[in-house]
């Protein structure tokens, strides 16, 4: 199978972490590097947790490069303790993973992330799963290297409900600046969106089942018990959303995710809709579709993906 070239930049709290062993595991990328930014934790932490992930399932020779600590004009707040990821973005296991020996490449993510575009004899695919301030603060500093972006396929935003605001996903809410600047560049783009990623979710029955499969399933199991109270008792979801997995899963079965082209722009400047994707679905505003956006996913295929590549990395551990 021909793989795809991709980078990822991640906010490495629990989705993240399992979105990472999709792309690794999956047989379906060729992971050119992963760069971390701010997001569900601090930065250092969620660099850490990424640093962690890759030791953990013995991939140590993929590049990690920090990224951005901070939104591009607001403030970042983080709180002591996230209610889906938890205080240490993994999920507050009680053996949490240890610390890693592996350590960041020291670059930049936006100098990473520009520098193997420069060297890439292919344009690449950027997979963003958290607030979007490194990609944004590349395409403003290297216009030069947009034809080297094969597409960025996101996970952000939302037609309908918002999971950090009533009307804004946290990953777009937490940097609406860099969120516009992405959708306004001109780069091609498919928004994996709360509108299916919700709908892409591990059952609590099925969730049960990771407890048994492997030895790398377990770990997950005992990491997830924050995530599933959460999607259990205050969303309500029938399971736990795989939000940041929908990306790959997109790039490399294409058929198992719903779409349609619309024009999106994000709100800037609203008291009660800041960082509001705002999804022309009937086309009054006579503005060229920008966005390709998830509307629905095939959820069973979908999920086994997710077990068939954790399944892999499990068999590969030591
Ligand atoms: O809204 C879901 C997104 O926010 C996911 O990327 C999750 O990891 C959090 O970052
Ligand atoms: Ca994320």
């Amino acid at each position: 199978m021909e793989k795809t070239k991709i980078i990822m930049d991640v906010d490495t709290g629990i989705d993240d972490a399992i979105a990472i062993c999709l792309a690794l595991g999956s047989g379906a990328f060729d992971v050119l590097g992963i760069t971390t930014t701010f997001g569900n934790r601090k930065v250092d932490v969620t660099t850490k947790n990424t640093l962690k992930i890759l030791e953990l399932i013995g991939k140590t020779n993929i590049p990690v490069s920090k990224g951005a600590a901070k939104p591009i004009v607001k403030e970042y707040f983080s709180p002591e303790k996230s209610i889906v990821h938890g205080a240490d973005g993994l999920g507050d296991m009680e053996n949490p993973l240890p610390e890693p020996t592996i350590k960041e490449t020291g670059m930049s993510a936006v100098e990473f992330m520009a520098k193997t575009l420069a060297e890439s004899d292919e344009p690449v695919t950027i997979v963003p799963v958290g607030p979007m301030t490194n990609v944004a603060t590349l395409l403003m500093t290297s216009p030069e290297l947009k034809p080297k972006i094969k597409e960025v396929v996101v996970m952000g935003g939302s037609m309908l409900k918002g999971n950090a605001s009533p009307v804004a996903e946290a990953n777009i809410k937490q940097d609406p600046e860099a969120a516009y600047i992405l959708l306004h560049s001109g780069v091609k783009i498919r928004m994996a969106c709360l509108d299916a990623t919700w709908n892409g979710y591990v059952s609590f029955d099925e969730l049960e089942d990771w407890k048994t499969d492997n030895k790398l399933s377990r770990i997950f199991y005992q990491m997830c018990g924050i995530y599933s109270e959460h999607y259990k008792l205050r969303m309500k979801n029938p399971g736990l959303a795989m939000h940041d997995s929908m990306t790959l899963a997109w790039i490399a079965r294409p058929e198992l995710v719903k779409s349609e082209d619309y024009y999106v722009t994000v709100d800037i400047d609203g008291r009660y809709t800041y960082g509001m994707t705002v999804t022309d679905v009937n086309r009054v505003t006579g503005e060229k579709p920008n966005v390709t956006m998830s509307t629905d996913v095939d959820r069973v295929p979908f999920i086994n993906m997710i077990k068939e590549a954790i399944a892999r990395l499990s068999s590969e551990m030591k």
